[in-house]
């Protein structure tokens, strides 16, 4: 699921600190990581800022999932060395992974290079580079960034918390098994302790992460138990994970979903990431994805007879190589017929070292373009329908903070929609960070609209 973000700041730097500004790309756990980054740095003397201008060190927390990602690193980099020349250029996550040193070659001004696995060797790394030298860091030692970085800062209600990394599937399109390295899961006291102190600090709802989360497995506990005991921790009121393999899906799991009164997991909400990547039989073997539609059918069918109104949500590549219109076709209505309440796609591009980038048959930019609009077209429709269906409804939504409008705040649906509503004559700076009621008046494309319900 990418999104981008600028990493929230928590206070103005105090006099004398040093400036730190993050960017991350790509997917959560990669904010995930650039929040820790931020957590490590404090100790050192450096205060997150909102600016890339007068920052010392600017760490760019890099996606390579896509070749446009890539781009966007290299014209970034270009810009924040004329933005803040006086600035330590670091280039952590995915890509640095990926391309190593081939980044100190291709853009001279970065002095730090690392991935994702070794981000709490950035304080070494710094002073290497403060000595003048090139620094670079590109290791997998399992488990130790969770071992050595410290208890993670809140920023707001709702936070991510990485239980598993890695991926051990190989799609054939994917970079992900090689930039975060081999499936690993992080023990569970471990995750508890992180997600104690986050409640601590007012977070009511965790999203475990994961690059295949429901693979979340150690010394005998899986992604169930370990949801159930997440939620039980005193103040977490809503347990999130994403993103999950549809062969990682187990009976546990799906039982999750039912309600309490059939041995569900209150705290878990209605909401399962499960990315299908195409319709078509042919183009998921040619993925290497390991299933088929009707066994993906079949988990989604298996979580709704246990929770009607769980939200699906997942995501797709069209244009795969050697992708015909018929295969194309058949994406087309599987992602009609699932009844997506959101849904990323992307078209598809080959990752130099991937297999499928060798594949002959590689389609053409227009047609995959053409393709992708159609298949959002279909999406879009899903997710406006799936909105509408809420209207009417009064929901639990958590408050973050204020909305665009005026009077208006917004806040998450437990479906996972973004919810702004009007609050009345209510103090708005006391809703933010709880949990209220809202009646849902209308929807929107993509989220719904409401006003505090009393
Ligand atoms: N581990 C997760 C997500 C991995 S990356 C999973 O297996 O679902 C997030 C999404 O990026 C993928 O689900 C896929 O839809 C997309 N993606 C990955 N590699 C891609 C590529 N080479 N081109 C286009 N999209 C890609
Ligand atoms: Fe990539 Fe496939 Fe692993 Fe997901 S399961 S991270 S798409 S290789
Ligand atoms: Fe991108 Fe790495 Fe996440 S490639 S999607 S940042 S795992």
């Amino acid at each position: 699921m990418p999104i981008r973000i600028a990493h929230a700041v928590d206070q103005a730097p105090h006099a004398g600190a040093k400036r730190l500004f993050v960017k991350s790309y790509g997917c959560q756990m990669n904010v995930y990581d650039g929040i820790r980054l931020a957590d490590l740095m404090k100790p050192q003397g450096y205060a997150l800022v909102e600016e890339a201008a007068g920052a010392d060190l600017i760490v760019l927390n890099t996606c390579h999932i896509r070749e446009k990602a890539d781009d966007k690193l290299f014209s970034d980099l270009g810009r924040y060395k004329r933005l803040a020349p006086q600035a330590i250029l670091a280039v952590g996550g995915c890509t640095g992974q990926a391309l190593g040193a081939q980044i100190f070659q291709q853009q001279p001004a970065v002095k730090i290079v690392f991935g994702p696995q070794t981000i709490q060797r950035l304080p070494a790394l710094l002073s290497k580079a403060l000595r003048g030298e090139r620094a670079i860091d590109t290791d997998f030692p399992e488990l130790e960034k969770f071992d050595a970085l410290p208890t993670p800062g809140a920023y707001g209600a709702s936070a991510f918390v990485t239980i598993q990394e890695g991926c051990d599937k190989f799609c054939t399109y994917c970079v992900v098994p090689y930039t975060r390295g081999a499936e690993i899961s992080r023990p569970a006291d471990d995750i508890l302790a992180e997600v104690q102190a986050l409640a601590a600090q007012g977070v009511k709802d965790v999203t475990l992460l994961g690059q295949n989360v429901n693979a979340y497995e150690h010394a005998g506990v899986g992604l169930a138990e370990l949801c159930r005991v997440v939620g039980d921790v005193p103040g977490i009121a809503r347990v999130r994970f994403t993103t999950s393999h549809p062969n990682n899906t187990t009976p546990e799991l799906i039982a999750a979903f039912a309600p309490p009164a059939q041995g569900g997991n209150p705290k878990l909400m209605p909401y399962f990431h499960l990315p299908v990547q195409a319709g078509s039989d042919s183009v998921l073997a040619r993925m290497n994805r390991n299933h088929t539609v009707q066994s993906y059918l079949d988990i989604i069918a298996a979580v709704r007879a246990v929770r009607p109104d769980v939200a699906i949500s997942g995501d797709f590549i069209v244009g795969f190589p050697g992708e015909t219109e018929e295969e194309f076709q058949q994406t087309l209505a599987l992602a009609a017929h699932v009844g997506y309440v959101g849904a990323y796609s992307f078209a598809y591009s080959p990752r130099p070292g991937t297999p499928a980038a060798d594949l002959p048959d590689q389609l053409d930019e227009i047609t995959k373009k053409n393709r992708l609009a159609a298949l959002q077209a279909v999406l879009d429709a899903s997710t406006a329908a799936a909105c509408a269906t809420f209207v009417g409804q009064v929901l639990d939504v958590l408050v973050e903070g204020p909305a665009k409008e005026a009077n208006q705040l917004r806040g998450r649906s437990p479906h996972n929609l973004a919810v702004n509503f009007s609050y009345g004559a209510a103090d708005p700076a006391a809703l933010v960070g709880q949990l209220v009621q809202v009646q849902i008046t209308t929807s929107t494309p993509r989220s719904l609209v409401g006003s505090l319900s009393v």
